[in-house]
């Protein structure tokens, strides 16, 4: 059999996983999971708002419109941008993995330029759709090096992964219109802000940039990574329509259930209530962690001179190996970077979107 070979591989995420299980289970001891990319200070509780949903309807049971279900798209349309957006610019995606290939596929750039410490999958899924990566260590490098971007895409993530470092929404504003008005495309991935915030104009304030695509998740901001299910947005409408075909024949539409509940999470009393109670759970034992860190001078401060951390991950002065030796499992920094691997080394990626005194209880071993 002759395959397409991409050359991506897996996540090395899944291997540590794997790793820190067969340990556990030899020892018997336990391990905190940092490693993940989960919140799991709480899970949101979704007993009152099943309750709402009817699964006997033809909505449920049969093929979703491939763009998304109507409700979903205002629903999004009035939580995430003020009702100013067209609902026919949304289209509902598997996840926000599955709309960043889409949006990779569809683009015609030379190249896609990532942060130099990046998500790993931004660029497996890059390898498989032949696009060619380049970094940039800052966002004033950018801004110096706008010339050299033209015909290129720019990957945002704010909050990052994996520094989880968050720039002032002024610096975001006046780099994307920079971008933008440079003709440069912004890819505007940032599924971890919406944690940390109830109602947001961010948005809304992004509709004016033509050169701009929006791709978020319902995993990270409710804590549904099981439900598969994120959005699209972008006002351009050569990119929409070629997106919209793609996305048809790549799914036939997303899990209409996924689709119902996220809308009734956005839209009913006891849907909003639930958002409500695990965000303010959930946002509260992030910064109690990051407060921690910082008081056992355990944060790793340099990578924060033009950001904040914010969560759900920080980078802590501890290697892999040293959070290892006191049960801790985490993610060296150098999985995350291809230009300073051998720094990364000294320093771990850590999730601090777990129970407070679980985290104190572990942490307290150095
Ligand atoms: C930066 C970033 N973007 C996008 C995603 C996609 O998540 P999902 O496919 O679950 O929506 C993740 C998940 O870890 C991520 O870290």
């Amino acid at each position: 059999m002759q395959v397409n070979q991409s050359g991506a591989k897996y996540s090395a995420i899944v291997g540590i996983g794997e790793r820190i299980k067969k340990l556990s289970a030899e020892t018997g001891e336990k391990y905190l999971l940092l490693n993940r990319g989960v919140n799991s200070v709480c899970n949101i509780d979704l007993s009152q708002v099943v309750k709402e949903i009817d699964f006997n309807s033809t909505k449920m049971q049969v093929y979703p419109s491939s763009q998304g279900l109507q409700e979903l798209r205002e629903a999004i349309n009035a939580t995430y941008f003020e009702n100013i957006a067209n609902d026919s610019n949304i289209y509902i995606t598997a996840g926000g993995m599955s709309g960043l290939d889409l949006i990779f596929q569809t683009l015609n750039v030379e190249k896609i330029y990532l942060p130099s410490y990046f998500w790993g999958s931004y660029m497996n899924v890059m390898k498989i759709r032949n696009i060619k990566e380049d970094f940039y260590d800052s966002f004033s490098e950018l801004t110096t090096n706008i010339e050299n971007l033209k015909n290129s895409a720019v990957v945002i993530c704010d909050p990052n992964n994996p520094i989880g470092g968050k720039y002032s929404d002024e610096k975001l504003l006046s780099l994307i219109k920079l971008l933008n008005d440079n003709g440069v495309v912004i890819i505007y991935d940032s599924p971890y802000r919406r944690i940390f915030f109830e109602t947001d104009n961010f948005y809304a304030k992004l509709l004016t940039f033509p050169e701009l695509i929006i791709v978020d998740s319902f995993s990270k901001s409710v804590g549904l990574s099981g439900q598969r299910i994120g959005f699209v947005h972008s006002v351009n409408q050569d990119f929409n329509h070629e997106l919209g075909i793609r996305l048809m024949y790549a799914t036939n539409g997303i899990n209409a259930f996924s689709q119902i509940l996220i809308q009734k999470l956005l839209t009913s009393v006891a849907g909003k209530k639930a958002v409500t109670d695990f965000k303010t759970e959930t946002c509260d034992g992030i910064r109690k962690n990051i407060e921690y860190l910082k008081s056992k001078k355990l944060l790793a401060t340099e990578f924060y001179h033009e950001t904040e951390p914010k969560g759900i991950f920080v980078i802590v002065n501890k290697s892999e190996q040293e959070l290892l030796e006191k049960k801790i499992a985490s993610v060296s920094l150098s999985f995350f970077t291809r230009k300073y691997k051998a720094t990364a080394e000294k320093y771990a990626r850590i999730c601090v979107s777990v129970p407070h005194n679980e985290f104190v209880e572990f942490m307290s071993r150095f």
